[in-house]
This record gives structure tokens, C-alpha cells and sequence, in this order.
């Protein structure tokens, strides 16, 4: 397969790259870091080109994407996380977050849409932060769960191309995102992990490829309890934090 990665040069998106790499697939990095670019392509010469990409330069994103023309799978996973403090709330904190993590995810897809042929795969990176309203989360859940309504949109409106679009939520996992939060994060699991399971959904057209799955099971039942019994968790895991 011929795949297109952004977020490759870190965490989840830097494994799933090694993984298809290992694989035998052929895979376009994308990523700011050219460093984490170039030891990519070096360990993997044959499977691995990088790609440097800004998703905020709207138009440079746009012009380098849209020279792939043939993708058989993309999987949209930059996106950066910043917490909102209270007492120095900041509207550019969520103009930065929605950047990335919405406008710069929908600039990816603008790229490649025109390429995508019938069979292809669409695939983007959520979070189950989207599942509750979780504390100094309004800007990071806010755009992940926009990112989970607008993929779910794509999956009705793209559905006659013949074009499968996977939506993707991750629970806790062990990459330099979350070596900056100094809470307890229940569940946490490794980015190998995550990679194995993120690319066995994908195999199997998953809609919705959530995990951990005890915590994403969690997490989707207390999102259908009533709000006072959600806003009492929340308020739990406030305290907890
Ligand atoms: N780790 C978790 O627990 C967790 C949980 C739920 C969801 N997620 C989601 O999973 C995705 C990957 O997270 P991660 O934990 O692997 O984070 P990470 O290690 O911090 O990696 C983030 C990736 O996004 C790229 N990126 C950030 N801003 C970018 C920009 N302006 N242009 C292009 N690329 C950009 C970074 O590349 P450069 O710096 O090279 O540009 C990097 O490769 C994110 O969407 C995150 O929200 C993570």
C-alpha cells in the first residue's frame, strides 16, 4: 500500500510509520521535525520519504499534499494538546489547538481528497477527551470532539466515492504529548500498543477504533448518563488531578 501519514516524526504517528514501514508498505511522513524525518527515511530507505509540513501553512499544505496522487490510505494524526488555566484564560490558547487539531487536519483532507480513488481509506486521529468534559480540557476536547463530528459527516458524504473514512480515539498513551501531563492517567498504554491496534481496525474498516477498550467503554457510558451524573465525574476527576 502506498500510505500518507502526518504527526509521523512523534508518538502514535512515528510508530505507525515504522510498523507499515516493517510492513513492506510505502509511506510519506509528514511532519515540522526534519530531523525526525530524515532518521526515518535512513532507517527505512525503500518504504519511507518524509514530507516537511507546517498543517497551519494553509497553503503550503495544500501544495505538497496534493502531489501525491496515489494513496491508497491516509491517516491524519498531528495535532498538538494545550491546557486552559482559569485565572489566565486564553482565546488564542484555542485559536492555536483548533489550528492544528481542526482546520490543519481538514487542510490535509482538502489535499488529498481530489486524489482519493474509490477503495482508499481516510483515517483520523480523535481522542476519547471527546467522550466528557473533562477539566482544562475545553480547547483540547473541544477540538477532538469536532474532529469525531466532522469525520463522522465524511463518512456519510464520502460514502458514494467508495472513500472508508475510520475515525480513531485514543485513550491514555505513552508518547512526549502526555510526558507533559502531571495527573494520573488510568489505562495508559504503550505507542506500540496503540499502533497494533489503531492498524487492526483499519484492516478491518473499523468506524470507530477506540481504545483502550475498558476505557473507552467506560468513557461511552458515562457520556450517556445524565449531565448532573457526568458534571459529578468530571467534578471527581478534578478533584483527583
Ligand atoms: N498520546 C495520547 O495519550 C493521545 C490520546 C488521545 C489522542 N491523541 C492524539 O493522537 C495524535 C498524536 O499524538 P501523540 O501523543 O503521538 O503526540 P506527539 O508525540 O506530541 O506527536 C504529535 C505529532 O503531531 C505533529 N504536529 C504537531 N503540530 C503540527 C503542525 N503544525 N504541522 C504538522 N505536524 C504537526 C508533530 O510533528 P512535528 O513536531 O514534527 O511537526 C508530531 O509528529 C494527536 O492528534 C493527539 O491529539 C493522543
Amino acid at each position: 500500500m502506498n500510505i500518507l501519514i502526518t504527526g509521523a516524526t512523534s508518538g502514535i504517528g512515528k510508530q505507525l510509520t515504522i510498523d507499515y514501514a516493517k510492513a513492506g508498505h510505502h509511506i510519506v511522513a509528514c511532519g515540522r521535525n526534519e530531523e525526525a524525518l530524515a532518521a526515518l527515511q535512513q532507517q527505512f530507505p525503500d518504504h519511507i520519504a518524509g514530507q516537511k509540513l507546517d498543517i497551519t501553512d494553509a497553503e503550503a499544505t495544500v501544495r505538497d499534499l496534493r502531489g501525491y496522487t496515489d494513496v491508497d490510505l491516509v491517516i491524519l494524526v498531528a495535532g498538538v494538546c494545550e491546557y486552559l488555566d482559569m485565572d489566565a484564560f486564553s482565546a488564542d490558547l484555542f485559536a492555536r489547538v483548533f489550528d492544528v487539531n481542526v482546520v490543519g487536519t481538514m487542510r490535509c483532507v482538502e489535499a488529498v481528497l481530489p486524489n482519493l480513488k474509490s477503495g482508499s481509506k481516510l483515517v483520523i486521529v480523535g481522542s476519547t477527551a471527546r467522550l466528557l468534559p473533562f477539566t482544562r480540557a475545553e480547547a483540547y476536547g473541544g477540538s477532538k470532539a469536532a474532529i469525531h463530528y466532522i469525520t463522522r459527516s465524511l463518512q456519510v458524504d464520502l460514502e458514494d466515492r467508495g472513500i472508508k473514512v475510520l475515525s480513531v480515539s485514543p485513550g491514555f498513551v505513552e508518547t512526549p504529548m502526555t510526558e507533559q501531563n502531571d495527573f494520573e492517567m488510568p489505562m495508559q498504554v504503550s505507542v506500540e500498543f496503540a499502533s497494533q491496534f489503531i492498524r487492526k481496525g483499519i484492516d478491518k474498516n473499523r468506524l470507530d477504533i477506540t481504545f483502550p477498550r475498558t476505557f473507552g467503554w467506560f468513557l461511552k457510558f458515562a457520556s450517556r448518563l445524565p449531565q448532573s451524573w457526568q458534571l459529578a465525574l468530571s467534578r471527581r476527576f478534578k478533584q483527583a488531578s
